[in-house]
């Protein structure tokens, strides 16, 4: 499975830059994740490149125009085909890991970064969008946003991380933050490794795992565990038999 992403902005070499450190940069090596960086400067007419102009009503802030964003999408979707569009934007849904595990089976993406201090509202309403953001909190552009889903999608392509069980353990993935980590050295400044980790009973290290989980969920993100009750599973399962 390869996904295609268009991500359509004013700053090209951001995304381009992005791609070429981590995971991002193996999906990408690995042909799992096709990125073309779209400059919407391209989809301009005039001399100065004009992608922004002053508000109808008057305000603070340039609004981005919306001819180049329909251009640039109907550009893209001539060329290869429709594709699931997203518009970064702190008005949109809030992006989370169920989100980007529906995101993962699409098979081609537009990712449209927002700049300025807002996009024509025909951008919004001429075109049909799925409206994601990142966070209750207002970022100067949709970049950021779009190299935070391009990372997270990246890491959930098959055979692009090493360890696949990785993305089955970790956090979210059980409706649970993840269990703790350790590594070598066994103790260090006072700090020792529990005993569990070091028995060598898998079993007992899965229970361990699932008990730490929930105590740090409790502790930290009780929203999740009252949103999704953790279903049991077979640490639970062993626990009871
Ligand atoms: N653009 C600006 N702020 C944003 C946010 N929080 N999420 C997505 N896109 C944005």
């Amino acid at each position: 499975m390869s996904m295609q992403v268009h991500v359509i902005t004013i700053f090209p070499a951001l995304i381009e830059s992005f791609l070429s450190f981590g995971i991002p940069r193996i999906a990408r090596e690995k042909g799992k994740m096709v990125v073309e960086a779209v400059d919407l400067r391209s989809f301009t007419g005039d001399v100065h490149r004009t992608v922004d102009d002053r508000p109808f009503g008057g305000g603070p802030g340039m609004v981005m125009l919306a001819p180049p964003v329909f251009d640039a999408v109907e550009s893209i979707e001539n060329q290869h085909g429709s594709a699931h569009r997203i518009l970064l934007t702190p008005t949109g849904r809030p992006l989370n890991q169920q989100i980007l595990k529906e995101l993962v089976t699409e098979d081609r993406l537009i990712l449209l970064c927002g700049r300025y201090e807002g996009i024509d509202e025909r951008v919004r309403t001429g075109l049909e969008w799925d409206e994601i953001s990142i966070g209750d909190y207002v970022l100067s552009g949709g970049e950021v946003p779009a190299m935070v889903i391009l990372d997270g999608l990246a890491r959930l392509l098959p055979e692009v991380l090493g360890h696949p069980e990785s993305v089955q353990q970790e956090s979210f993935e059980q409706g649970l933050l993840d269990a703790p980590h350790y590594t070598r050295p066994r103790s260090f400044r006072g700090m020792d490794v529990p005993d569990v980790l070091l028995s060598g009973n898998h079993a007992a290290v899965e229970r361990w795992r699932r008990e730490q989980a929930l105590r740090l969920t409790q502790e930290k993100r009780a929203d999740l565990l009252a949103d999704h009750p953790p279903k049991s599973d077979s640490t639970t399962r062993t626990e009871s038999r």
